[in-house]
């Protein structure tokens, strides 16, 4: 198959489409500057054990959870090309911001270090006398943290209003919107998909992650356009309403092929795990969660693994065959609060 998409469903040869890719395609991000802060590729394996646990299913496991850069999980991949992007344009300082429990804005602040460049976070909400582990992270980083005191919807615009004044100061600011959700972030999860396709992760896979700012997945889609290759995508949307997370992600999918010069691929699917809302765990993510532990020793945060985990336990249910790659996104500040005795698959 060739680098550049031309992205075809059907009208191929069964056999060929089945097959597991015995190279790696071209990296369709080689190109881009990129500072190397995880241990890629993350390991993919087969989860045999909770494939029994839940009666069926043929269930791979993409660990970006030991991606091995602080708790950064997932995030670990578009901050490799922000950062990069920041120092390589001359920047001194990047900004961005989050919810005062988001991954991102720890792994934003960790990657800023490492990088040798300064970070200012912008945090929604008022003051916490008592900071989750994602703050201490990000002030033991030594990031400069402004807790906003509005709400977290508003602060890609403050987040911009802050680079804009720096630079009137005399910095160079890089602006980094909510969870890198831009096409440079993107191409961390545009490189995934080439890392997964040299893994031999087969054409008839399914894959499923969580979706928070989209970076991933819009990064994810985008990468298997440019490689060629037919996975189905399914992104779990943990947090905005199901059509706007679906045009945002089709835009910042196309911004991210725009980069690649590569033709837009046809949308990922996008499913709704917005309800009951963020941070509120349902019955079923406890029990899947803990079943996943108990079962391979594996641990998933409440915020985005205990859902993404659901829809894969949904698929199972419904007697999906093919290949699903569960995508490990991370999560682990938070990953101890769900773990229950009570279990059922
Ligand atoms: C653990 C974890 N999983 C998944 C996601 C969602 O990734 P994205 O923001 O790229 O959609 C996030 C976002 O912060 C995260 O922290």
């Amino acid at each position: 198959m060739g680098q550049h998409p031309r992205h075809q469903h059907g009208g191929r040869d069964d056999r060929r489409r089945h097959r597991a890719r015995e190279h790696a395609p071209v990296n369709p991000t080689d190109h881009f500057p990129r500072l190397s802060l995880g241990h890629f590729p993350t390991p993919i394996r087969r989860l045999h054990h909770l494939e029994q646990a839940l009666g069926g299913g043929h269930l791979l496991l993409k660990r970006d959870d030991l991606a091995g850069f602080a708790l950064a999980g997932n995030k670990t991949r578009p901050l490799e090309f922000l950062i990069a992007d920041a120092t390589s344009t001359g920047c001194d300082v990047v900004v961005g911001g989050g919810a005062p429990k988001s991954n991102f804005i720890a792994a934003l602040a960790a990657a800023a270090s490492v990088g040798g460049i300064a970070c200012e976070l912008l945090i929604s909400g008022a003051a916490l006398v008592d900071p989750p582990p994602t703050l201490r992270l990000a002030e033991a980083s030594g990031a400069r943290l402004t807790f906003t005191g509005g709400d977290r919807e508003h602060l890609d615009e403050e987040i911009d209003a802050r680079a804009s004044a720096l630079n009137r100061d005399g910095h160079h600011a890089y602006a980094v919107p909510r969870g890198g959700a831009c096409a440079v972030g993107a191409l961390g999860f545009a490189s995934g998909a080439s890392e997964i396709a040299g893994q031999g992760v087969p054409d008839n896979a399914t894959i499923v992650l969580a979706v928070g700012s989209g970076s991933s997945v819009a990064g994810l889609n985008a990468g298997r356009g440019a490689i060629g290759a037919n996975w189905q995508i399914i992104g779990v949307s943990v947090s905005r309403p199901l059509e706007e997370m679906r045009r945002h992600v089709t835009t910042l999918t196309r911004a991210c092929t725009q980069l690649l010069e590569v033709a837009a691929p046809s949308d990922a699917v996008i499913v709704d795990a917005s309800v009951p809302g963020m941070g509120t765990t349902t019955d079923a993510e406890r029990m899947i969660v803990s079943l996943a532990y108990e079962s391979e020793g594996l641990l998933f945060d409440p915020s985005y693994g205990a859902k993404a985990l659901v829809e894969v336990q949904r698929l199972v249910r419904t007697g999906f065959e093919r290949p699903i790659v569960l995508w490990h996104t991370g999560g682990l500040p938070s990953a101890l609060s769900l773990l229950t005795t009570e279990k059922g698959a």
